[in-house]
């Protein structure tokens, strides 16, 4: 019997790592476990599920079907070479630069899952546990789940239990119930909390600017002008150079800040 895992013997790196960045790439069409609760290393979900499933998946096992489980429905690097040629030559691209959705937008199909299930039983494995043991913002088990293993995560923070338990469990349970009950207090919370932060986020001065980002920092007090100078590793803003410039000014013994467009500014 076969003993070797697909992830022993074979991987798309390439293509993982494009949707991986592609599913982080736009900040309103992440994943919607993110929009649940901020997690600092929650891992991609389409590289999660290529873990879980090339772990349980025997070495020979049909590549295209592994892309097509994990929701790689294209040539996801192909696709990437082509926005890249187009930004070089400043032009527009036109039409979808990618032809399928997001891969983490596509849950496996019932034929599918009975695939994973007939290639895990020439494994001689029946109906594999996955376990977690430090499972952070869930992505892991969250695939897993959707796999349809029997799932286990762990995590020594109890904040992290929470939202494992709130992004995994729960709609497991619960379903589409909650959803009524969500939308009730996250109203009520939107009340309690335009009051409470409206003094740290001030209005814009100009009536058409609409503020998309904050960023918050540390802080620590020059200990030469006593201003509050925030902590930052870097001071990108955008990857086409655009950045915050700190303008130290010797007159009055304060840094100011202000908006360049380039790395050289
Ligand atoms: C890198 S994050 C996990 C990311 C997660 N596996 C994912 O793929 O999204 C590491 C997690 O391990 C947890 N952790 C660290 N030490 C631990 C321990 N001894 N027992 C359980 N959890 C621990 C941390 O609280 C943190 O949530």
């Amino acid at each position: 019997m076969m003993t070797t895992r697909l992830i022993e013997t074979w991987l798309p790196i390439a293509e993982l790592s494009e949707e991986s960045v592609r599913e982080r790439r736009s900040m309103t069409a992440l994943p919607p476990i993110y929009y649940l609760h901020v997690w600092w290393a929650r891992r991609p979900l389409v590289a999660s599920r290529a873990a879980v499933l090339a772990s349980l998946l025997p070495g020979d096992a049909d590549q295209a079907r592994f892309l097509r489980v994990l929701g790689i429905h294209g040539d996801p690097v192909a696709s990437r070479k082509r926005i890249n040629t187009a930004r070089q030559r400043g032009e527009r691209f036109e039409g979808e630069a990618y032809s399928y959705p997001r891969a983490f937008s596509y849950s496996p199909t019932e034929s599918e899952l009975d695939w994973v299930t007939e290639q895990m039983d020439r494994l001689g494995l029946e109906k594999p546990a996955v376990l977690d043991p430090t499972a952070g913002g869930g992505s892991i088990p969250f695939e897993a789940v959707r796999l349809r293993l029997p799932t286990f995560a762990n995590d020594l923070n109890p904040v992290a239990v929470l939202v494992e338990r709130l992004t995994i469990q729960a709609p497991l349970i619960l379903g589409n119930t909650i959803v009524p009950e969500f939308r009730r207090l996250a109203d009520c919370f939107l009340v309690l909390r335009e009051e409470r932060l409206k003094d740290f986020f001030p209005p814009e001065p100009e009536s058409n600017a609409i503020p998309t980002n904050f960023i918050w920092a540390r802080t620590i007090t020059c200990p030469y002008c006593e201003g509050v100078i925030p902590l930052s590793p870097n001071w990108r803003l955008a990857p086409d150079g655009t950045g915050v410039r700190i303008k130290p000014n010797p007159a009055t013994h304060h840094c100011e800040f202000e908006i360049v467009h380039s790395v050289k500014e």
